[in-house]
């Protein structure tokens, strides 16, 4: 039963292309179940940089099937620039497969993630403006156009024009917008057919075949717990199911053939976009986290918002999601930092508080409570050692694990790929 679930625990960008790509060799499929383009994983390999955004960072890894399931809202100008971009510098992508039954992002649902933000305007969630919501919006009310729609023209043009009968009322009338054709969006869909047809398949099948016999199949997350549509901060989340939950509806695997759950956790905090944030800093310290961590968005390059560790996050996150253990990242961050405060609960309403509220309005208001650690000023990037780390980032990562509650089974120290330090294997047994 090697089925794998990498998902991250905060509010994304945790490090979980860098994850995946340190199962490497060991993995034979890895699957994105969730999201579309709005995630942003760079992985670092040697000299090499890499942004990925639709397809899953474990396509880099030679060998690997890369599988796009049904959970996934596909942009498809997006998924050929990638593959084109990968093509160039000699990555090998022609095992990809993709879902019949993920949904396609037309341009309409674009433009009207755009615009609905515009006009929200301070309430506006700070979506990536990629169409994520407004896809899954037509998922659910059952007027989205699937993979499979593009090999039946008739079919396709006729949910085109379903569509639009709505869509076009809201741009038009509503924001003031132009209307879209079924002609343009139909040749637009169309033009893409013929190349991706020999991509698309059951993809459930295939994978539940792998998983039968005894192949390793990694199920990457994009987004992470708190962005989750049910589990996150609402209305400040992603409109898909990145927790492991969603690996069984995203993908058509069952929950019976998930083995391991690998949480993947900044050894700090980071948020993109709107919604509230208690370890959220204002501060010089928020802005030194932000410089020595690179952390400008992947995908739209905005500036991320940063804070201190936050275990009553971790300990929601383990729960959740059911995890088996923990991947830190970014520990090398934190070196010159005189102390370093981690949340260990919340005070609200003069109450202390270890587990998440379940109150939006609470968790708004909630003040973290910390406990200062004694920070380390040695550069300790590229350490793989864990006795090589000062004694106080020893400590750091020891309290963090006891206050988690999952084990910490390895810790990043640097972007590149062999920047990491090994407490358990991964793929071994638990
Ligand atoms: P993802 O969306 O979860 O895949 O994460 P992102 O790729 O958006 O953001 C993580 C960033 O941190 C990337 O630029 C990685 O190269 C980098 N990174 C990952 N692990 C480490 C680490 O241990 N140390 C440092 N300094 N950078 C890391
Ligand atoms: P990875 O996979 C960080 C955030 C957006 C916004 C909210 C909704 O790289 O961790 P959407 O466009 O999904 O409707 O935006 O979710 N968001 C992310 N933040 N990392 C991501 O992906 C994100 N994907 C979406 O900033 O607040
Ligand atoms: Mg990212």
């Amino acid at each position: 039963m090697p089925g794998i679930v990498i998902v991250g625990v905060q509010w994304g960008d945790e490090g979980k292309g860098k994850a995946t790509d340190l199962l490497g060799d060991r993995i034979d499929w890895v699957v994105k179940f969730n999201g579309g383009n709005n995630a942003g994983h760079t992985v670092v390999i040697g000299d090499e940089k890499y942004a990925l955004h639709l397809l899953p960072s474990g396509i880099l890894s030679p060998g690997v099937t890369p599988v796009i399931g049904n959970g996934v809202v596909v942009d498809l100008g997006v998924l050929f620039y990638e593959l084109d971009h990968l093509i160039e510098r000699g990555v090998d992508v022609s095992r990809l497969r993709v879902s019949g039954n993920a949904h396609v992002i037309p341009e309409y649902n674009r433009a009207l993630d755009q615009v609905t933000e515009r006009f929200l305007g301070k309430r506006r969630i700070g979506t990536t403006g990629r169409g994520i919501g407004p896809t899954y919006a037509d998922k659910m009310t059952r007027v989205g156009i699937r993979i499979q729609d593009l090999f039946d023209e008739r079919i396709l043009r006729q949910k085109i024009e379903g569509a639009l009968v709505q869509k076009n009322e809201l741009l038009v009338k509503m924001y003031n917008r132009r209307a879209f054709t079924v002609d343009e969006i139909a040749e637009n869909l169309l033009s893409y057919a013929d190349r991706l047809r020999p991509m698309v398949g059951d993809t459930a099948l295939e994978l539940h075949r792998a998983l039968e016999a005894g192949e390793n199949v990694v199920f990457e997350a994009g987004q992470a717990t708190m962005l989750d549509i049910d589990h996150g901060t609402y209305p400040y989340v992603t409109s898909s199911s990145a927790t492991a939950g969603g690996v069984a509806t995203g993908s058509g695997v069952s929950v019976r053939h998930i083995d391991r759950l690998i949480g993947i956790q900044k050894a700090y905090i980071t948020r993109v976009g709107s919604g509230p944030f208690p370890t959220e800093l204002f501060d010089a310290d928020g802005e030194k986290l932000r410089e020595r961590g690179g952390e400008f968005g992947t995908t739209t390059g905005r500036p991320r918002r940063t804070g201190w560790f936050d275990s009553v996050i971790a300990r929601y996150a383990s729960r959740v999601n059911g995890l088996t253990d923990y991947v830190m990242t970014k520990l090398d961050v934190l070196s010159t930092f005189e102390t370093i405060p981690v949340c260990v609960a919340y005070e609200i309403d003069g109450e202390r508080v270890d587990e998440m509220p379940m109150s939006q309005s609470d968790f708004h208001h909630a003040t973290p409570i910390y406990e200062h650690f004694p920070g380390w000023q040695d550069d300790i990037s590229g350490i793989r050692d864990f006795s090589e780390l000062p004694a106080n980032a020893q400590t750091y990562v020891r309290e963090i694990e006891a206050l988690s509650g999952t084990r910490i089974s390895a810790i990043g120290t640097g972007p590149a790929r062999d920047h990491i330090i090994e407490l358990h294997d991964l793929l071994g047994a638990n």
